[in-house]
């Protein structure tokens, strides 16, 4: 039998996932509109036929090493996450799912006892410079707070500043223990 208290747990649960899934409006610098929201599978097709346009640079700097495409398999993991372990929200025009170009991608994903998620954003040179990098980041942050995850992490770049400034901003240290050459892994306490 349900209590009132049990069901004001559950009211309380639902807003906050409601708050989490939430389609935020955001007006660019450059007159652009464009949606932060989570993703959705129809988001596959426009995020594949696009890939093309990201420079390599980019690429490099999101994945670590080169990428040529994307393979179907990764497509459905990004647009179809698992809502227990993964978050992934992007900045898209502001049209239905599947209609939309998507600008930026930002991803979250918990290991195994989920004390620890890694994170990794592709902010595109389309719409980069405007702040977007840091509202996506902030949705992370949101997701990792009501999923009681501690540690927000990811791999980054040495010469990637770009990253290492925004990610500095919001609260992220260097984890001196991680020593790959070239790479400074980052994490954010929460
Ligand atoms: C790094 C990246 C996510 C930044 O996204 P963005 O939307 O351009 O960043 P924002 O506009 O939100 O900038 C936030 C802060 O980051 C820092 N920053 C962003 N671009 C910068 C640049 N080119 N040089 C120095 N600092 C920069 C600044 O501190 C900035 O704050 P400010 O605008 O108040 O100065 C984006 O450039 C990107 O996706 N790069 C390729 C992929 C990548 O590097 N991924 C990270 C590893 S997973």
């Amino acid at each position: 039998m349900f209590s009132w208290q049990a069901m004001a747990m559950l009211k309380t649960a639902a807003k906050a996932l409601k708050q989490l899934q939430r389609k935020e409006v955001v007006n660019l610098r450059d007159g652009r509109t464009v949606w932060i929201r989570p993703i959705q599978a129809a988001d596959a097709l426009p995020i594949a036929g696009t890939f093309h346009l990201l420079h390599e640079d980019e690429i490099r700097r999101r994945f670590l090493h080169p990428v040529k495409a994307l393979s179907d398999d990764y497509l459905m993991r990004l647009t179809q996450p698992d809502p227990e372990t993964d978050f992934v929200v992007i900045a898209a025009e502001p049209f239905e799912p599947g209609a939309a170009l998507v600008g930026a991608v930002a991803r979250l994903s918990s290991d195994d006892n989920g004390g620890r998620a890694e994170f990794g954003i592709l902010v595109s040179h389309f719409v980069s410079g405007q702040g977007l990098g840091k509202i996506l980041m902030r949705r992370l942050i949101e997701w990792c707070k009501h999923k009681q995850i501690r540690h927000l992490w990811g791999d980054v770049l040495n010469d990637n500043h770009a990253m290492l400034k925004l990610a500095e901003s919001l609260g992220f240290v260097r984890e001196s223990r991680h020593t790959t050459p070239g790479i400074t892994r980052i994490v954010l306490t929460i």
